[in-house]
């Protein structure tokens, strides 16, 4: 996969090396990517917001308020399927690694969810300093990708490393990140995520704590890997990922009805939901009031039924191109009811989370896990962001994806 038919935010900063991003843009254009440009208020002194809005054909995008217009950072992040900063200036590396957002590139960059490449430029000698290379170290570990500078003439007349990556390079190396980013691409996926709400009345319901988070960046690290992805989505606050096809579902029976009708057609599943195993038996067509019982008590039974076990119907019905992994949210017992719920269900993979483990489970951003399969031995990973975890399991199912050829 490469830029043909992606959307790039090319971003630029104060840097004698802006001119150069010019070519980038013209070369990202010319090779089918839709090219959109953020400057910080320094890098328009450098290279002209006319000629790169003519060559991007998009508007340039320069401060965070034009007149009364808000340019939302939010959307520029995620509107783009990869995000480069050339040339990235110390101070602005030192404001990305920092978190400081005191410019619209500064806002985007912290909105983005794609994938983002930073090519440095600056002079020897603030390139050497300790603090731009702890900088640059510290936005690594972010996941940034960060293009080596070149060695050569400076503008300052010295000669030493500092130079800007030439566009070409940028280029090749863009394609690189995006064909690496392309693991899954042509695979269908479903995630379920979320929880059920199972109606008692029009107004009350049994739910759970589930915040959907981890299945929605499941979702979205599918989708960053190139997959075509559904989300089967119980009744949850947060924003779906962009690129995802999404399914709202309230109840269990929604969300069966939902991932049976896709499942046949994917060659990846994670069912990450937390379904009500039981639905009320019947739901009151009223608002249920409060009444004493024929025995005089002041109590109140509702009767539930069983819900169907999605993962289990899928479980049932999977082919040997198709890859079933479950999770299991435990309180005890948690490796015997884990792999219990691996056979029972014939998933392939059956992630474990424990509610005892501190930061782990319902509504928080951190999960820590432990893999368990059939074949391989169980793997417990380390406490980690939702969405690096998330990253690493999708990593390891595609290298795990059965390579059978489908009808
Ligand atoms: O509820 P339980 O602990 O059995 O959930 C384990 C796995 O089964 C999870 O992946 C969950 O999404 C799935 N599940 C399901 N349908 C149910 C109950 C659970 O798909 N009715």
């Amino acid at each position: 996969m490469n830029v043909c038919g992606k959307r790039i935010l090319v971003g630029i900063t104060g840097s004698i090396a802006a001119y150069k991003s010019i070519t980038l843009v013209r070369l990202l254009v010319k090779a089918g990517a839709e090219v959109k440009v953020v400057m910080t208020p320094a890098a328009a002194e450098f290279a002209s917001p006319l000629v790169l809005a003519t060559l991007s054909k998009h508007p340039v995008l320069l401060s965070l308020a034009t007149g009364a217009d808000w340019a939302n950072h939010v959307a520029l992040g995620r509107w783009a399927h990869a995000m480069v900063i050339a040339p990235a200036s110390a101070n602005s590396v030192a404001k990305m690694a920092t978190g400081l957002c005191d410019n619209l590139l500064l806002a985007v960059y912290l909105s983005a969810t794609c994938p983002v490449m930073i090519c440095p430029a600056m002079d020897e000698d603030m390139w050497l300093h300790p603090s731009t290379q702890a900088n640059l170290l510290r936005l690594k570990g972010f996941g940034n990708k960060v293009l080596d500078v070149e060695t050569g003439e400076l503008a300052s007349g010295l000669f030493g490393p500092g130079r800007m990556a030439e566009p070409e390079e940028i280029l090749s190396a863009l394609n690189e990140l995006l064909a690496k980013r392309a693991i899954l691409a042509g695979k269908k996926a479903l995630v379920t995520a979320g929880p059920t709400y199972e109606p008692i009345d029009p107004v009350r319901f049994i739910g759970n704590h589930s915040s959907g988070k981890m299945g929605i960046e499941i979702a979205a690290a599918l989708a960053a890997a190139g997959a075509d992805v559904t989300l089967v989505l119980g009744p949850v606050d947060l924003q779906p990922p962009v690129g995802v096809q999404v399914i709202k579902v309230t109840t269990a029976q929604e969300m069966y009805d939902a991932a049976m009708a896709c499942f046949p057609h994917c060659q990846l599943t994670v069912m990450a939901a937390a379904v009500a195993d039981y639905r009320p038996a019947v739901v009151a067509a009223e608002k249920i009031k409060k009444a004493t019982n024929v025995s005089g008590e002041d109590m109140l039974t509702i009767n539930l039924v069983r819900n169907p076990d999605i993962l289990k119907a899928c479980g049932q019905m999977k082919q040997d191109h198709q890859l079933l992994v479950g999770f299991a949210l435990e309180t005890n017992n948690e490796e015997e009811n884990a792999l219990k719920k691996l056979q029972e269900k014939n998933a392939d993979f059956m992630v474990l989370n424990s509610l005892r483990d501190a930061d782990s489970g319902f509504g928080t951003d951190t999960n820590q896990v432990t893999i368990y399969s059939k074949h391989l031995p169980a793997q417990r990973w380390p406490l980690q962001q939702k969405k690096a975890l998330a990253g690493q399991l999708v990593e390891m199912l595609a290298l795990h994806l059965p390579n059978v050829a489908i009808d």
